[in-house]
C-alpha cells in the first residue's frame, strides 16, 4: 500500500540527500550569476550594448549562450522520465518516483536557465517559447499536487482502485476490532473524508486544498474524539488511524473525478511542452542561420 514500507521498497533517504544537493547546487549557481550579472540585467534594455558585460551576459555572450545550452540541456534530460515510464524493461534503474524528481528538478533549473540566458528581455517569436515554458513549468507545480491524489506505490507506480479498497477493508477491521468502532463510528469518519464528488471540479478542487492546507482538520478530530472511553495511548493511535482511513475513503471517493482532472491536466501541460520546442527550434535555426547575437565582438 502506498506510503507503506516493505522488503522489497527501495530507500528514499540518500536519494533525498542527492535530490537536495542538486537543488541547492542548481540555485545557487543561479543566484550567483543573478548577482554578479545584476548590473547587467538592470540596465535598460537601449543601453546594454555599452555595458562591460555586454560580451558575457547578452544571450548570446560567453556566459548568456552556456547559459541556454545548459538551460536546453536540461529540459531535454528531463523527458528521460517518460521514457522510463513507457518501457518496461527500464524498471531496473530506479523507481519511477525519482525519475519523476528529477524530471521536476530539470524543470525548475532548465526555465531559470533560460530566464538567464534571455537575460530579461523576451520579444518576437521566441517569446511563444519562453511563455509557453513558463506556462508549462508553473502548470507542472499543479500537476505535481494532482499526481500526490493518485495513490501509487512508494515507488511511484499506480495502484489499482481493488488494491485501494483492500487497504480500504484492512483498516475498518483494524477499527472495529482493536478500537470498538461501530457502524456509526465508520459513517461519521465516511462523511468527514471526503467532499462530495458530484460537486465539480472546481469545488472539489477548492475542498481538497482546504483540506490539505489544514482547514478542516478539526472535522477528523470531532470524528476521533466521538469514540470515548479509549486509553489515552490507543486514543492517540486511534487518531493516526483516523487520518489514514480518511484518506483512503477520499481517495476511494474521488477516485474518477481526480482520474480525470489528471487526464485534463496532461491535456494541458503536454501541449505547451511541444509548443516551447518547436518555437525553440525555430529561435535556434534562426540564430544560427543570421549569426545574430552568437560569440565573440
Ligand atoms: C519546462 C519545464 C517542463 C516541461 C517541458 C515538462 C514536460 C512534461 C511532459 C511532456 C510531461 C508528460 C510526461 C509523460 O506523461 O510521459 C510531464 C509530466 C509531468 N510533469 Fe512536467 N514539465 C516541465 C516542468 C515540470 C515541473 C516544474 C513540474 C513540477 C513542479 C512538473 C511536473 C510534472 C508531473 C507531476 C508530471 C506527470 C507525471 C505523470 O503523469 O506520470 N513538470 N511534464
Amino acid at each position: 500500500m502506498a506510503g507503506t514500507a516493505s522488503p522489497e521498497t527501495p530507500s528514499f533517504a540518500p536519494f533525498r540527500t542527492v535530490l537536495l544537493l542538486l537543488y541547492l547546487a542548481g540555485l545557487g549557481t543561479v543566484l550567483y550569476f543573478l548577482a554578479a550579472g545584476a548590473s547587467y540585467y538592470l540596465t535598460p534594455v537601449g543601453e546594454r550594448a555599452r555595458h562591460p558585460l555586454y560580451w558575457t551576459f547578452k544571450p548570446g555572450g560567453s556566459l548568456g549562450l552556456r547559459f541556454g545550452m545548459a538551460g536546453l540541456a536540461m529540459m531535454t534530460v528531463m523527458h528521460l522520465y517518460s521514457v522510463r515510464k513507457r518501457l518496461r524493461p527500464l524498471r531496473r534503474l530506479g523507481a519511477l518516483r525519482k525519475w519523476l524528481d528529477l524530471h521536476i528538478l530539470m524543470g525548475i533549473l532548465g526555465p531559470l536557465f533560460v530566464v538567464l540566458h534571455s537575460s530579461f528581455k523576451v520579444g518576437g517569436i521566441v517569446s511563444i517559447s519562453f511563455w509557453s515554458m513558463v506556462a508549462v513549468a508553473l502548470s507542472g507545480v499543479f500537476g505535481r499536487y494532482l499526481y500526490l491524489q493518485i495513490p501509487r506505490t512508494r515507488a511511484g507506480e499506480e495502484l489499482t482502485l481493488a488494491e485501494v479498497e483492500k487497504a480500504d477493508r484492512e483498516l475498518t477491521r483494524r477499527l472495529r476490532e482493536e478500537f470498538g468502532a461501530d457502524d456509526a463510528f465508520l459513517q461519521r469518519l465516511d462523511h468527514a473524508a471526503a467532499p462530495d464528488p458530484s460537486a465539480g471540479l472546481g469545488r472539489l478542487l477548492l475542498a481538497l486544498l482546504a483540506e490539505d492546507l489544514g482547514l478542516r482538520r478539526g472535522r477528523l478530530a470531532a470524528v476521533t474524539r466521538s469514540l470515548p472511553g479509549l486509553p489515552p495511548a490507543l486514543a492517540g493511535q486511534l487518531a493516526g488511524v483516523v487520518r489514514q482511513k480518511a484518506l483512503l475513503r477520499r481517495r476511494i471517493r474521488l477516485w474518477n473525478a481526480l482520474h480525470r482532472l489528471f487526464h485534463h491536466w496532461h491535456v494541458i501541460h503536454r501541449p505547451f511542452a511541444v509548443v516551447m520546442y518547436l518555437f525553440v527550434l525555430v529561435h535556434i535555426a534562426v540564430a544560427s542561420w543570421t549569426g545574430y547575437g552568437f560569440g565573440g565582438r
